[in-house]
């Protein structure tokens, strides 16, 4: 097969090393990649909000499969772009997508499907929006509508705090159109996990779950960020409690979807907070997470290549996946200043001997190269390094025996990942 991943990141990194080793690909590229990904892919310079180019190179190219690794570029159509060119794309349709793209959606959606989810309001008038917390108190949650890269939320611990994120988002704009509505929901309280199934419009196979560390510091405190490191299992999430969120939230969402003729393929993730009621859904998304990404694919087992092709083809229900026993963990190396404002162009030794350590991948993220091959850093997370084990202190141990073999001193990660697994 002749396959395209179109992404920048460590996710896409893991996609490109996991697909590499499948006997059944021939030619592999990436757009737009990074110096990691060039050692498993030809990357190709193409932005991932590009479509029309992308489809053209897919076409140039006879790509047989496309798997677009971040939500935009589904958001935005690539998958209904690339099937009307006949290339198979892995992925949600943009009408499906609106899973992630649009909170109301899929809040609406949880209710037409009778899926556990905090209750919620949706509002466009900041009056009415503060009147309702102020009625409701604190600690509520105050979300922008649209895609926020991931900093649309706010989970506020006083009514003043959640006034305040009202205004930034519905009168100042801080997220644009993105804001142009809110959804003010419930707190719920629990243990947060992130579920994955691969679906094929009607089927939905278990793609595994994990814990990501969302805060930027120790103990999970300080601003969000994309996750700063995960891993896998969670032993709070048990079998039981996995079958349970799969058929009461994944199932029913993907019927529901089919029911509406916007059928859902390509990865689904639920985010889900273990609450004393059972789980209920935080958030789809309708992609890989990143960094899970890069922690499930390394306890999968089978060839990921016939599973993608399978969730194009609608084939799922014949279709099984294996996966390794033991632990894994994430751990994410960021640049200075993540996630407000990261500095740019330091340089990063040292990446042959961390992957030299047993059971260690170094996925690149916001890497640059210069001409004499110095990887430099260019993005906020920078890189991430992956660990596999019999269990999960000795995945970590042997994550940050890593980190230490690499020689940044402008990179920083936290030293606590998995610890709620630990204690
Ligand atoms: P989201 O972008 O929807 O994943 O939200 C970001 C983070 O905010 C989540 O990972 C949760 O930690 C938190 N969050 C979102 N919604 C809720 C909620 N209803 N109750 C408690 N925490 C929430
Ligand atoms: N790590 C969470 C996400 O990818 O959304």
């Amino acid at each position: 097969m002749r396959v395209l991943v179109v992404g920048s990141g460590g996710r896409e990194h893991a996609l490109c090393w996991k697909i590499a080793a499948s006997p059944q690909l021939k030619k592999l590229w990436c757009a737009p990649g990074n110096p990691g990904i060039s050692d498993v892919a030809e990357c190709v310079d193409i932005d991932v909000m590009d479509i029309p180019t992308l489809v053209a190179f897919a076409q140039d190219n006879q790509v047989d499969l496309v798997f677009p690794g971040p939500e935009a570029p589904l958001v935005a159509g690539i998958t209904d772009a690339m099937t009307e060119a006949g290339i198979a794309c892995c992925g949600p349709s943009k009408a499906a997508a609106q899973l992630e793209g649009s909170k109301t959606f899929t809040k609406e959606l949880c209710d037409a499907a009778n899926i556990p989810t905090a209750r919620w309001e949706r509002f466009e008038e900041p009056e009415a929006a503060k009147e309702f917390v102020r009625r409701r108190g604190a600690p509520i949650v105050v979300k922008a509508d649209g895609l926020a890269a991931g900093k649309g939320v706010v989970v506020a611990a006083t009514v003043h705090e959640a006034i305040v994120a009202i205004d930034n988002i519905l009168r100042d704009g801080a997220f644009g159109a993105a804001g142009d509505a809110i959804v003010i929901e419930e707190c719920l309280i629990g243990e947060e996990v992130s579920l994955f199934a691969l679906c094929d419009g009607e089927v939905a196979l278990p793609f595994g779950s994990a814990q990501d560390h969302k805060r930027i510091g120790e103990g999970d405190t300080g601003p969000n960020t994309g996750g700063m490191g995960a891993y896998s299992p969670v032993p709070v999430f048990k079998p039981e409690l996995e079958q349970v969120a799969m058929d009461r939230i994944v199932r029913p969402a993907l019927a529901e979807m089919a029911r509406r003729g916007t059928p859902f393929r390509g990865i689904l993730f639920a985010g889900l907070m273990l609450t004393a009621e059972g789980p209920k859904l935080i958030e789809f998304n309708a992609r890989f997470g990143d960094p899970e990404c890069q922690v499930l694919l390394g306890k999968l087992r089978s060839d990921l290549l016939p599973a993608l092709q399978a969730a194009c083809d609608g084939e799922l229900g014949h279709f099984d996946l294996r996966w390794h026993d033991g632990a894994r963990i994430a751990v994410v190396m960021a640049a200075r200043g993540y996630p407000e404002a990261p500095e740019r162009g330091s340089i990063i030794r040292g990446l042959d001997r961390a992957a030299a350590v047993p059971g260690v991948q170094v996925f690149h993220a916001g890497t640059a190269a210069d001409a004499d091959g110095t990887i430099r850093a260019a993005g906020g997370r920078v890189l991430t390094i992956c660990a596999s084990g019999a269990d999960l202190a000795g995945a970590r141990a042997a994550a940050y025996r890593a980190v230490d073999a690499i020689d940044w001193p402008e990179g920083s990660c936290r030293r606590d990942i998995g610890y709620r697994a630990l204690a």
